[in-house]
């Protein structure tokens, strides 16, 4: 297994490009699904995630051809189609559930494994169900698989409530209305950027959709989708991820893609916390004002609301801040894994139930730390860009999740990282 050092080296200096998103990505390749036609994405990050799609849709009977080093994703999925999806392919990311939708609009049947629970929650599907339910899809439990079948052959249109504005589920119930018989409604849709990238794809594709980016989304059925090429949307997480750097050790960083109506709530937050962000022709700068950095408080909401992947994040900027900051995590029950791992580092960090309270410190110092999950290992790293000494990230399997080329992409603005082989 890998690990990463990082050791501090003083202001950072230079241009990240930022890739397309994992969760953008990781909705637009089960669209293939919908069409005979070919769907071609380009921008598409370089991710093991998208590698674990990659291999779902090959078991579907899809072909996915990886072109121009991974950057663009020629699919065709107009041979007969496997509905069962996996237990050993599912088991290993829980976006795979995206299929659902999909199968089950253009064969009117599909069985898909439960993901199960991970470590930030124990992420239930009953909104994804509940939805396909009331669009006449009869859903049953059994031996770990959802079975799923459309009532006549065929999915209906539905005015569908939301309890809650679940990414996934308006991702799933979206693609399934594009293929079912009259008008889908969905209210109290997730507005995330990533919804508005696969709308605008499904629409490229012939599909009616309307409201997208708003709380209220209408699809229209059609009789058929045809084939199209998509580019997939800048990633708002790995863009937030990396502005932090340059707020953390100093100095000043353009972020190449980047645009601050992906993340205009926590723009506000750095901006409060101190740090300037301004738009350039190509992206994004970043840099503090005056060098001091001040305490917020954070609550994570859904889109347009401070997003939960950079929680972990911001956390370890807060933890050399001046004063006490309150963060809130309101999406995930278990989303706060990295506050005792920054501890161990030094910070004075509170977790009670979903709040943790954080009294910044004059520095963090370096130690040996665990990654639990994919936004939390990117934060230790960022701690660890600013921290006294050498701190060693281990477990950073989860990193490769979601962020390509992390190591080059620090050390080209002058971070001191690497990553090695652990014996
Ligand atoms: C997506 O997950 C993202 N993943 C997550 O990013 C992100 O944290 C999340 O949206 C929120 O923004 C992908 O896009 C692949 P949800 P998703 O359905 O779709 C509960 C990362 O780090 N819920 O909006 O699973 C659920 O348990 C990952 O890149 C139900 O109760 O998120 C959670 O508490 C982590 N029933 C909340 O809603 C349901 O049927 C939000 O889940 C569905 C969800």
């Amino acid at each position: 297994m890998d690990s990463i050092l990082v050791r501090s080296n003083g202001p950072l200096k230079g241009q990240i490009p930022i890739a397309g998103a994992k969760n953008a990505c990781l909705t637009l390749m089960p669209a293939t699904l919908l069409s005979e036609e070919p769907l071609t994405l380009t921008n598409a990050p370089r991710l093991s995630d998208i590698r674990t799609m990659t291999q779902l849709l090959q078991s579907l009977g899809s072909e996915v051809t990886s072109l121009q080093e991974g950057r663009v994703l020629a699919m065709s999925s107009h041979g007969p189609v496997n509905t069962h999806a996996d237990y050993d392919i599912v088991r290993k990311m829980r976006a795979s559930n995206l299929v659902l939708g999909p199968l089950l609009a253009r064969e009117g049947i599909a069985e898909v494994s439960l993901p199960g629970g991970c470590a930030i929650g124990a992420r239930p599907m009953d909104i994804h169900t509940d939805g396909l339910a009331q669009m006449g899809a009869e859903i049953e439990l059994r031996d770990g698989y959802l079975h799923a079948k459309a009532a006549g052959g065929r999915l209906k249109g539905a005015v569908i409530d939301f309890p809650f504005a679940s990414v996934g589920a308006t991702e799933n119930i979206m693609m399934a209305a594009t293929l079912a018989k009259g008008t889908t409604v969905i209210n109290n849709a997730a507005r995330e950027p990533e919804i508005v990238d696969l709308a605008t794809c499904l629409r490229a594709m012939g599909a009616q959709i309307e409201g997208d980016g708003t709380s209220s989304i209408t699809v229209q059925g059609v009789e058929r989708m045809h084939g199209a090429t998509h580019p997939v949307v800048t990633d708002r997480i790995e863009l937030g991820t990396y502005m932090l750097a340059p707020a953390i050790c100093g100095g000043e960083v353009e972020l190449l893609g980047g645009r601050i109506n992906l993340l205009a709530a926590f723009c506000e937050k750095l901006d409060a916390a101190g740090i300037a962000v301004s738009e350039t022709e190509r992206g994004l700068t970043v840099a503090r004002k005056n060098g001091d950095i001040r305490a917020v408080d954070v609550t994570t909401e859904p889109f347009p609301g401070f997003p939960t992947d950079l929680q972990a994040q911001i956390m370890a900027l807060l933890c050399t801040a001046e004063g006490t900051s309150v963060l809130e995590e309101k999406i995930f029950e278990n989303r706060f894994m990295h506050a005792p791992e920054l501890i161990r580092m030094g910070a004075r960090i509170e977790v009670h139930g979903g709040t943790a309270t954080v009294t910044g410190v004059d520095k963090l110092r370096g130690a040996p730390v665990m990654a639990t999950d994919l936004r939390a290992s990117v934060s230790l790293i960022l701690a660890g860009l600013a921290a006294e000494g050498e701190t060693k990230v281990s477990r950073v399997y989860h990193l490769d999740r979601g962020y390509e080329h992390v190591v080059a992409k620090l050390r080209g603005v002058g971070a001191n990282i690497e990553r090695i082989k652990d014996a």
